[in-house]
């Protein structure tokens, strides 16, 4: 079964002030060190020089919420893999919906991505997920595989075991409607398949749920078979309730 995780993604929000006293709040909760879940924030690039002088020798790892898909180069106002991995990041978030869909991100490009991010060491968190649209025309599930298989023939075979999947449906992100945990799990068990039919090496590839995650939703979605934990975004904006979700997964880490 795979470790659990709680990644938080703070997306563009706080300052560098506001931002430094989240994080010592969060990994100043000392129960977090002995919990048996890997938990994290992914933040905005201009903070990972003062996350890593707070994280460093601490349980809360961190992250970026996106890289480039170049190693190196002429591509202005990019920030490359090996940049994020210098300072010490353990994840980047590819592929989330909001890049996708305001920055046109097409689906071979978010494969460059994860490629790059194991290129430097880092964990991609690679994110996929469909639209109300879909959904409704009964296209879900296509639109998911389009997703992941583009990311995986991005990768070779022996490194697809690196990404840690996280299932994002875009009318579930922000809107404070998460999916049931029933149709999460639905689409958790299909990515899974997936990911086994690919290699059976795959088939413990971390699954997190993310969109519009609370305190109040976690227990039901952390219970299911094929909910390896959560991508979070406005319940990480605060200490309280993202503690609260981590503690949660941790009562169903190892289970
Ligand atoms: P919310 O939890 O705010 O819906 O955001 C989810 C998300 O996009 C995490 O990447």
């Amino acid at each position: 079964m795979p470790r659990k995780r709680v990644i938080g993604n703070w997306k563009m929000n706080g300052t560098i002030a506001s931002n430094a006293r989240l994080l010592r709040e969060i990994k100043d909760d000392m129960a977090i060190a002995a919990l048996t879940i890997d938990a994290a924030v992914c933040v905005p690039f201009l903070h990972v020089s003062e996350t890593q002088r707070i994280l460093t020798g601490t349980a809360l790892k961190w992250g970026v919420q996106d890289i480039s898909a170049f190693r190196e180069g002429a591509y202005t106002g990019e920030i490359s893999a090996d940049m994020v991995a210098e300072f010490g990041a353990t994840y980047a978030i590819v592929g989330h919906s909001e890049r996708r869909s305001h920055h046109a991100e097409a689906l071979t490009t978010v494969g460059a991505k994860a490629l790059r991010a194991i290129e430097a060491g880092i964990t991609p968190v690679v994110c996929v997920g469909e639209t109300l649209r879909e959904r409704e025309d009964g296209a879900a599930r296509e639109t998911v595989e389009t997703q992941l298989l583009a990311v995986l023939d991005s990768l070779p075979a022996d490194q697809m075991h690196s990404l840690v999947l996280a299932y994002e449906p875009v009318w579930a992100i922000g809107t404070g409607r998460s999916a049931s945990p029933r149709q999460a799990q639905e689409m958790h068990e299909f990515l899974r398949r997936l990911l086994r039919t690919r290699s059976e090496s795959l088939a413990d590839t971390t699954i997190l749920y993310g969109g519009s995650v609370k305190p109040a939703a976690a227990a039901d979605l952390f219970a299911q078979n094929d909910i390896d934990g959560a991508l979070v975004g406005g319940a990480s904006l605060e200490a309280g309730p993202f503690l609260d979700i981590i503690r949660l997964a941790a009562n169903h880490a190892g289970a």
